[in-house]
């Protein structure tokens, strides 16, 4: 299997776990980055780095075409770019909260709109929204994050619905807290609270979630959209 993936994000945290496993399995993978230089073990992977901001409708545009020319049209969308702006409400702006917003769930529809394009022409296609254990758990100082997260959940879920008859899936994955540079610019202090709530008793790694990633996207999920699939240790049974 040598399908054509797309990995938002993938330069570095879950992203690059991501891509490191459908690369592996000998997919072509592209990856977007918004800043700085992709890793050189993008390289090794022989994964293709497009810079791209996915707050930008006409980077995204160009991106796509990008990939479209090097490995044809996306049959493997993993939205996985994300950002947090924590801040209790009475502090939250507006803009700490329209930038989560626009980034994480307009973001995610500016990437999965023009995917869908190619998908819809191909009769097929995967895709896999990385959501958060926040969405539906909630976080306090995360009202930004956790209501952008949520949302994927009924975004994903209506694509379902007016898609499954062309065969595109679409799901969504829950990941707990992962130990890469998002959490680890938490506290001490949030750090031990957060693992005090955890069955498994430890953060994820990226590879874990990325596990599960793979196995959406692959053959033996075939029957399987509108799901959302906790990798969370736990944390959020129940929710
Ligand atoms: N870590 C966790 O515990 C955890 C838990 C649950 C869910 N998640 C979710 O998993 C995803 C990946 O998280 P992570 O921990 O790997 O985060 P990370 O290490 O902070 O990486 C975030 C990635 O998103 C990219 N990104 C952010 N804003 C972007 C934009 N406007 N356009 C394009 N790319 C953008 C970043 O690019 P730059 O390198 O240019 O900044 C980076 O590649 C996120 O959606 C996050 O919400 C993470």
């Amino acid at each position: 299997m040598s399908r054509s993936v797309l990995v938002t994000g993938g330069n570095r945290g879950i992203g690059l776990a991501i891509a490191r496993a459908f690369a592996d399995a000998g997919d072509k993978v592209a990856i977007t980055y918004r800043s700085g230089e992709p890793p050189a073990a993008l390289e090794e992977l022989g994964c293709l780095a497009v810079r791209c901001d996915i707050t930008d409708t006409e980077q995204v545009e160009q991106a796509y075409k990008e990939i479209e020319a090097e490995h044809g049209p996306v049959e493997v969308l993993i939205a996985n770019a994300g950002i947090t702006k924590d801040q209790l409400l009475m502090r939250m702006s507006e803009e700490d909260f329209t930038s989560v917003i626009d980034t994480n769930l307009t973001g995610t529809f500016r990437v999965v709109k023009r995917a869908n394009r190619g998908m819809l022409r191909a009769k097929k296609g995967r895709v896999v929204l990385i959501s958060s254990v926040v969405g539906l758990y909630g976080g306090p100082g995360q009202a930004n994050y956790a209501a952008s997260k949520a949302a994927l959940v009924g975004f994903a879920r209506s694509l379902s619905r007016e898609l499954g008859s062309r065969n595109i899936t679409f799901n969504v994955v829950a990941p707990g807290f992962v130990d890469t540079a998002m959490t680890r610019a938490l506290s001490e202090e949030q750090r031990a609270a957060i693992m005090a709530q955890v069955p498994l008793g430890r953060y994820a790694q990226p590879e874990e979630i990325a596990a599960t990633v793979r196995f959406l996207a692959s053959d033996d999920a075939s029957y399987i959209t509108g799901a959302v699939i906790p990798v969370d240790g736990g944390l959020g049974m129940g929710h």
